[in-house]
C-alpha cells in the first residue's frame, strides 16, 4: 500500500502563520513549540490544503491574520500520491474560497476534498465519544467522502433543499405550493445522505469494535451502530415531514432528516455517554480513529496523512503506547504537534527509528529546524 506524502507545505496569513515554508520529511514529522506559538495553526494549514476546511471551526473567516487586515490567506502544498506527483492550493479572502489542483479549478469541490485523505487526531476530539451527534456525523460523511459514496453532494443538495423548504414555511406558511417540491428533494437527498453514512457506520463499526477490543479492560466490548434520526422509506420519511410542517415551522428547522443523525457508540449495551468512565471515553474515541485510518486506508489503497495534535496531553500513558505502536506498523506520513518533545521519545523507542523522524520548532509562528 502506498502513502500519500506532502512534500511541500507554503503558508501565508493564516492566524499567527505569516510565512511558513516546509519541507516535511515522508514519515514523521514532529512539532514542537510553547503555548500559543502555531503548533495548531499550522496542522489546520495542513488540513486546509487538503480538504478545503478547518477542523477547527466551520467558519473560514476565523483564519484570517487579525494583526494584518485584508491579507489573503494560502496554503500550498505539494503532494505525491504514490502514482503522480500534484499541486494543491487554497486561497481565502473574506468570505470567497478558491480552490486550484495543479492550477486548475476542479469542476467540483468534492473532486479536490477527497484527492488529498488526511486524518486528524486531535483534543477536541474528545467529543467523538461524550459530544453531540454532530462530531460522530461528519466522522460519518469524512469516511463516505474518501471511500466514493457521494456524501459531499447529497449533504450539498440537502441542504439546499431543507433551506428552501423551511423558507417557503416561514413566508408564505404551511400550505405553501412549492413545499410538496422540496419536500421530495429532502427525501430524495436525505436518503442519498442516509445510504452513505450506513455504509461508512458499517465499515467503521467493525474496525472499531475490534480496536476497542485492543485497548479497553478484557471482557468489555464496545458497539457502534448508525442511528438515522429520519425514517427509512421514502414514502415515511416523506409523510413524516408533510405531517411535521407546523411544528418545524415553530422550531426553525426539520424535526427529521440526516441533520439529527447519530452513531450510537454502546459499552455493553448501554449508551456509551451514560455509562462510560474518562478512561473509556478516551478508549472509545481512540477506537473511532483507529477505525478512520483504517476504513479510508482500505478504502484507498493509500495511508492517509495523520495529523495528531498534542496527542499525548490527552491520552494517558498506555494509550499513547498503543497509538505509537499501530503508528510505527503504518507506513505513512505522520505530523505530530507537542509542547514536550521529549516525552514522544520513549513512545519512539522500539517503535520508530530516529532516522524516519524529523524535528521542527515553531516559535512565534516561524519554524525552523531542531
Ligand atoms: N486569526 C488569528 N490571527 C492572528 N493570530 C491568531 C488568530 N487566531 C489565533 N491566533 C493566535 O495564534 C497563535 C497560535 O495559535 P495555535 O492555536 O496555533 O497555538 P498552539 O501552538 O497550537 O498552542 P497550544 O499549545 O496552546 O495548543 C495563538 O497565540 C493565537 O492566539
Ligand atoms: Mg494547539
Amino acid at each position: 500500500m502506498h502513502a500519500l506524502v506532502a512534500q511541500t507545505l507554503q503558508v501565508r496569513a493564516l492566524r499567527n502563520l505569516s510565512a511558513v515554508d516546509l519541507e516535511p520529511g515522508p514519515r514523521f514529522n514532529v512539532i514542537s513549540g510553547d503555548n500559543g506559538h502555531g503548533k495548531t495553526s499550522l496542522l489546520e494549514a495542513l488540513y486546509l490544503v487538503a480538504t478545503t476546511r478547518s477542523f477547527r471551526t466551520s467558519k473560514l473567516g476565523e483564519l484570517a491574520p487579525t494583526g494584518a487586515p485584508g491579507a489573503t490567506t494560502s496554503v500550498r502544498a505539494r503532494i505525491d500520491d504514490g502514482i503522480s506527483v500534484h499541486e494543491q492550493s487554497v486561497g481565502l479572502l473574506g468570505a470567497r474560497r478558491s480552490v486550484k489542483f495543479d492550477g486548475v479549478r476542479p469542476a467540483k469541490l468534492a473532486q479536490y476534498a477527497s484527492a488529498t485523505p488526511v486524518v486528524v487526531f486531535s483534543p477536541s476530539e474528545l467529543g467523538l465519544s461524550m459530544g453531540p451527534g454532530s462530531e460522530r456525523r461528519k466522522l460519518l460523511d469524512r469516511v463516505a467522502l474518501y471511500s466514493g459514496l457521494g456524501a459531499l453532494e447529497a449533504s450539498e443538495s440537502f441542504s439546499r433543499a431543507s433551506r428552501e423548504r423551511q423558507r417557503a414555511l416561514e413566508t408564505r406558511g404551511i400550505s405553501a405550493r412549492d413545499l410538496p417540491q422540496w419536500e421530495a428533494l429532502i427525501v430524495q437527498h436525505g436518503l442519498g445522505l442516509m445510504h452513505a453514512r450506513a455504509a461508512s457506520a458499517e465499515r467503521l463499526a467493525a474496525a472499531a469494535t475490534a480496536a476497542f477490543e485492543g485497548i479497553a479492560a478484557p471482557g468489555l466490548s464496545a458497539a457502534f451502530v448508525y442511528a438515522p434520526s429520519a425514517p427509512t422509506g421514502a414514502e415515511a420519511y416523506l409523510r413524516a415531514l408533510e405531517s411535521m410542517r407546523t411544528r418545524d415551522l415553530a422550531r426553525g428547522s426539520a424535526s427529521v432528516g440526516p441533520h439529527r443523525d447519530d452513531l450510537a457508540v454502546t459499552l455493553g449495551q448501554i449508551a456509551a455517554r451514560h455509562v462510560a468512565s474518562q478512561g473509556q471515553h478516551r478508549a472509545i474515541v481512540l477506537s473511532l480513529k483507529i477505525a478512520e485510518i483504517d476504513v479510508v486506508s482500505r478504502a484507498r489503497q493509500a495511508r492517509p496523512i495523520l495529523l495528531l495534535d498534542d496527542v499525548s496531553s490527552e491520552l494517558d500513558r498506555s494509550r499513547t503506547s498503543a497509538l505509537f505502536a499501530l503508528l510505527g506498523e503504518q507506513e505513512g506520513q505522520v505530523f505530530l504537534t507537542t509542547t514536550r518533545p521529549e516525552l514522544l521519545d520513549a513512545d519512539w523507542r522500539g517503535h520508530a527509528s530516529s532516522a524516519t523522524r524529523r524535528d521542527f520548532v515553531i516559535e512565534g509562528g516561524v519554524i525552523r529546524a531542531r
